[in-house]
């Protein structure tokens, strides 16, 4: 199965030092992923490697034949993927801009019947849990549930070097254990919502609506 690492920063400046600990922290779920995984791949999503254009224009609101490359690719990624790691500082208390600019160009039904799990992580000392909380909304919302299990790093410089790996002091087993726990509730649930989306189609049972939002209303 496919599962993206979303990661949550595109800041390529400093100050605040070191620049762009969100590099650090997504390989860190690369490598913790593919450490107990080798039969499943994961990608990072890197918003710099993306061109979204100026103004804000979201996939679905192109016509089928005009959506640029960078956004059709994505949106294509997206819908092949069985789940999605979801890596963010916090940002005055909140979810990454980074984070939600990226994932507001594309639809729910991309994401939807397929987990999440939420990664935070700060310079500081909180790790990133007031952003969590911000997240689980926005992630349910999108239809990708976030499981239970959350992933925080507080002074995720002294955790993670560049490449993503503890460095020497830094005990990596028991930032395994605490990273498979959450990984691998996702990967419980991909593995179920795989199954059950094969033997029945989820936008057959639960309507999508085709013309407005308002669709879904209550009578
Ligand atoms: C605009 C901005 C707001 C920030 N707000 C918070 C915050 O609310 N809580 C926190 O713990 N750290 C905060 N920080 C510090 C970040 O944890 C730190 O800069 C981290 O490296 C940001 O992640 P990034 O390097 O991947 O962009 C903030 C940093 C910036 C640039």
């Amino acid at each position: 199965m496919k599962f993206l690492i979303f990661l949550g920063s595109a800041r390529d400046s400093t100050p605040p030092r070191p620049a762009r600990l969100g590099l650090r922290v997504s390989r860190a779920c690369e490598y913790f992923f593919n450490l107990d995984h080798e039969e499943h791949s994961v990608e990072i999503i890197d918003p710099l490697d993306y061109e979204l254009g100026p103004a804000f224009k979201p996939h679905f609101s192109y016509a089928k034949s005009r959506v640029p490359k960078d956004l059709q690719a994505l949106s294509e990624k997206i819908q092949a993927a069985h789940g999605y790691v979801m890596v963010s500082p916090e940002y005055n208390h909140s979810m990454s801009p980074a984070l939600s600019h990226l994932l507001n160009h594309f639809g729910s039904s991309l994401f939807s019947y397929k987990p999440s799990t939420i990664v935070t992580y700060s310079a500081g000392q909180w790790g990133g849990t007031r952003a969590a909380m911000g997240m689980r909304s926005f992630l349910s919302e999108l239809g990708c549930l976030p499981v239970s299990a959350m992933i925080h790093i507080p002074h995720a410089q002294q955790v993670f070097n560049e490449e993503g790996r503890v460095p020497e002091g830094v005990d990596e087993a028991q930032w395994q254990g605490y990273f498979s726990r959450a990984l691998n509730q996702m990967l419980w649930w991909a593995l179920a919502a795989k199954k059950q989306s094969e033997g029945v189609n989820p936008n057959e049972l639960s309507k999508v609506f085709t013309k407005n939002p308002s669709q879904r209303n209550a009578p």
